[in-house]
């Protein structure tokens, strides 16, 4: 969701004249989009900005800001550690950025000093983003389909720096994704916090498919489009007609990241998250029994306030269960303003660390033999780009969301092609354009 901000922030800096640079030594101006979900996240964007305060003069620094949801959740305390900064922008103003930036250019002398904007903006038209830039050429896009959050789930500072749920209409989502599809996009990622509950309480259920379903129905039928994946969905609205979509959406990618948090009853409870382990291990098999290539991946959060021992077996044997291939583990990270903050019996650092290795390992292993599996079979590839690594080595994508590495052109990027897999990491597949 970040970088799809960032691209928005920097198309209307385009917009109003403003040029992006390939290094931040040469730029007049350096941006910083801001993550609050872990301290780690805040910590890591302060210090980059303290860096850029300090790397050069007082007048031939750059213009130094922060924006997103960290400038959101801190406001003017950001000051207080950063007291040079020039610029705070909240994630209801990333429309104004030009606007800021011009007056800080323009300051004379001291006057404007700082620009510090945070005040919401609820339902305004900066929140419709069809504008994408034209000059972006990927082969695949992210688009918003809504903003904020209406859950509340104990450890989590989205609800505050990103505010209420804000949908946009079916048929503006529809319209950028078949723009998109003109311009050559072969594949749409959609996004959203909450992102299956698309509509709710706003939107009607038509034939008993939610507004979600109606968008993905929609979307398939666009000319052209090949692809279509969503994240993060959450266990609640993840009902029958969603998963059905597998079988009757072609374009919908077998792939599905569904966070599950914890695989403890009683810590969902205590993270107000609204289902059981059960129940997402039944839509976990469900999804598999849809359609046996889905992958599946996750979130899980380790050393939640009480967490203990026989919890993290739990998420431990639900892990295996439900056998994800790909995961991102997180160690519990207080956020103030959050009301596990003061839950009782938070965990130690090494307990949390030592989970952490345990669901490393465990997923490592269960990557490792999915994609050991792989080797002999053909998949689909959408080609992204070149690889990080290796000359003459490209990188694409399957349908289920592995890494396929294989020769190629740089022309090919963009073009989808059938490969063999002949062998493979748990992160990457290797393999041959057939
Ligand atoms: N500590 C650790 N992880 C967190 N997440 C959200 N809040 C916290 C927190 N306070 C994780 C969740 C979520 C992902 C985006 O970040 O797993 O799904």
């Amino acid at each position: 969701m970040n970088e799809r901000d960032s691209e928005d922030v920097a198309y209307k800096l385009k917009e109003k004249g403003y040029e992006i640079v390939s290094d931040e030594k040469i730029a007049d101006v350096v941006l910083l989009n801001t993550c609050s979900v872990r301290e780690q996240a805040e910590l890591k964007a302060i210090g980059k900005a303290g860096h850029l305060l300090r790397s050069q003069n007082k007048n031939t620094r750059p213009i130094v800001g922060v924006m997103g949801c960290m400038a959101q959740n801190r406001g003017a305390d950001l000051f207080d550690h950063l007291p040079d900064l020039d610029l705070v922008v909240g994630t209801q103003k990333f429309h104004r950025v030009p606007q800021y930036v011009d007056s800080l250019i323009d300051r004379v002398g001291d006057i404007p000093k700082r620009i510090v904007a945070i005040e919401d903006e609820e339902g305004s038209e900066s929140e419709i983003k069809d504008h994408l830039d034209t000059e972006i050429d990927n082969p695949t896009a992210f688009v918003s389909i809504m903003q904020g959050c209406n859950m509340n789930c104990s450890f989590c500072i989205v609800p505050k720096t990103r505010g209420k749920e804000r949908y946009r209409t079916i048929e503006s989502i529809v319209e950028e994704c078949r723009e998109l599809a003109d311009r050559g996009i072969r594949e749409v990622t959609l996004l959203g916090q909450i992102v299956n509950a698309y509509g709710r309480g706003s939107l009607r259920k038509i034939n008993n498919k939610t507004p979600f379903v109606q968008l993905l129905e929609s979307i398939d039928k666009i000319d052209g489009l090949e692809r279509i994946r969503f994240t993060s969905p959450h266990p609640i609205s993840f009902g029958e007609d969603l998963i059905n979509c597998y079988k009757t959406i072609p374009s919908l990618c077998e792939y599905v990241h569904l966070p599950m948090q914890s695989g403890s009853d009683r810590i969902l409870k205590l993270m107000n998250r609204p289902y059981s382990r059960q129940r997402y291990l039944e839509i976990a098999m469900k999804l598999r029994e849809v359609n046996p290539k889905m992958r599946l991946s996750t979130d899980i959060i380790v050393g939640f306030p009480d967490e203990t021992e026989n919890d993290f077996e739990l998420t431990k044997s639900a892990f295996e269960e439900v056998n994800f291939e790909m995961a991102f583990i997180f160690k519990y990270s207080e956020r103030k303003g959050t009301p596990a903050v003061s839950f009782n019996n938070h965990v130690p650092r090494e307990v949390k660390e030592q989970r952490n290795q345990v669901l490393l390992s465990l997923l490592e292993k269960q990557s490792l033999k999915s994609n050991n599996l792989s080797i002999g079979k053909r998949f689909q590839i959408l080609v992204e780009s070149k690889a990080k690594r290796g000359v003459g080595k490209l990188m694409g994508r399957t349908r289920c969301n592995r890494k396929v590495i294989y020769d190629g052109e740089n022309c090919e990027i963009g073009q989808m092609f059938n490969v063999q897999i002949s062998s493979a990491t748990p992160t990457t597949l290797f393999g041959e354009k057939i």
